[in-house]
């Protein structure tokens, strides 16, 4: 298995491309970035696992190079929050960036499976969509927009609430609908681990709230110095394993992922009667060897669930919209 991360010499990057290299599936690790690639692959080449490392800057055709012969690509390119801004604040900047690197994909790697953490994710994964429709290679199957965090998230302050963090690797809470505030939606009625009974009213509201603006969290305390790396190179890498595992031909794997509805024409018809027509949505998906096996459907929501889903479907089409029309507008 050939992995390659875009954006290999960043906060996130850097730590992300450290667990993917010691992930034993991986038999390549291919870097990319505008700066300081091929240091951080040397680095990284003299750890003793299997995985070979290269690095490459974009001269004498590097995104080539990285790309060729990809399974899977990684996308942590593209500059982070700092206080006082929104994840949509960024699309400015990271669209672009976001589109160039998926047109070298479309045409280097139009197989790989594409898991995209650039922010607002919400936008950034149509932008991939669209470039590779344009390029006539989209399946919507091998594209995920990386929304882990969220539900690690969720893991890490349930098992706080119940007062035994040494569950936080066993809860597992679904968080579903996109990647940025309101749009994040925890639906703590399904967690696997029983919440406290005196979890109601405000003290549940602040556990959601909590989970829903974890990103403001870190932006605060980084005071200006960036957003979740570290945390977010662990959610990267454990979903990467989940996706490579699936493709291996392991089976059961579940985990929420913000994808393009096409996926699965089946499971989207059973969300549309919640989601109505909205073209991505993040629901617990089950992984496969080609990528997308199957979306489950949100399962049995209390009345607040509901109301919390409703209430991410307004800015989810408005960041969809602003997706597909970047594309449409700079062809
Ligand atoms: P960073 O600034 O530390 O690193 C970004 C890297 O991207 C830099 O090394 C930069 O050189 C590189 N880069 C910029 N343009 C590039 C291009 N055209 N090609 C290749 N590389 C390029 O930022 P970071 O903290 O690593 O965050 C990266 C992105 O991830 C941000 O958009 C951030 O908002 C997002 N993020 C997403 C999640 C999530 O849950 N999905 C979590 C945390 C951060
Ligand atoms: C996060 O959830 O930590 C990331 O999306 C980064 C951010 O801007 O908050």
């Amino acid at each position: 298995m050939k992995a390659v991360v875009l954006g290999a010499a960043g906060g996130i990057g850097q730590p992300l491309s450290l667990l993917l290299k010691s992930n034993p599936l991986i038999t390549e690790l291919s870097l990319y970035d505008i700066v300081n690639a091929p240091g951080v692959a040397v680095d990284l080449s003299h750890i003793a696992t299997p995985a070979k490392v290269e690095g490459y800057l974009p001269a004498d055709d590097g995104l080539k190079k990285t790309l060729t012969g990809a399974n899977i690509v990684v996308i942590p390119a593209g500059i982070p929050r700092k206080p006082g801004m929104t994840r949509d604040d960024l699309f400015k900047i990271n669209a672009g960036i976001v589109r160039d690197l998926a047109t070298g994909i479309a045409e280097h790697a139009p197989k790989a499976f594409v898991l995209v953490i650039s922010n607002p994710v919400n936008s950034t994964v149509p932008i991939v969509a669209e470039v590779f429709k344009n390029k006539g290679v989209f399946d919507p199957k091998r594209l995920f927009g990386v929304t882990t965090l969220d539900v690690v998230r969720a893991s890490t302050f349930v098992s706080e609430i119940i007062g035994d963090r040494g569950l936080a690797t066993s809860v597992t809470v679904p968080v579903v609908g996109g990647h940025s505030g309101i749009t994040i939606v925890p639906i703590l009625s399904q967690s696997s681990h029983p919440l406290p009974a005196s979890l109601t009213g405000d003290a549940r509201a602040a556990l959601i709230n909590r989970i829903q603006f974890g990103g403001d969290e870190v932006v605060k305390a980084k005071d200006g110095a960036g957003s979740a790396t570290l945390s977010m190179a662990f959610a990267g890498a454990e979903f990467a394993g989940k996706v490579l595992r699936a493709a291996k031909g392991e089976t059961g794997i579940v985990a929420p992922t913000y994808v393009n509805l096409a996926a699965d024409s089946t499971g989207a018809k059973a969300l549309s009667g919640i989601i109505g027509d909205l073209e991505y949505f993040s629901a617990p998906v089950e992984l496969g060897p080609e990528g997308v096996k199957k979306i489950n459907g949100l399962g049995s929501l209390d009345d607040s669930e509901k109301k919390l889903v409703e209430a991410a479907l307004g800015d989810l089409k408005t960041n969809i919209e602003k997706g597909v029309s970047f594309v449409g507008s700079s062809k």
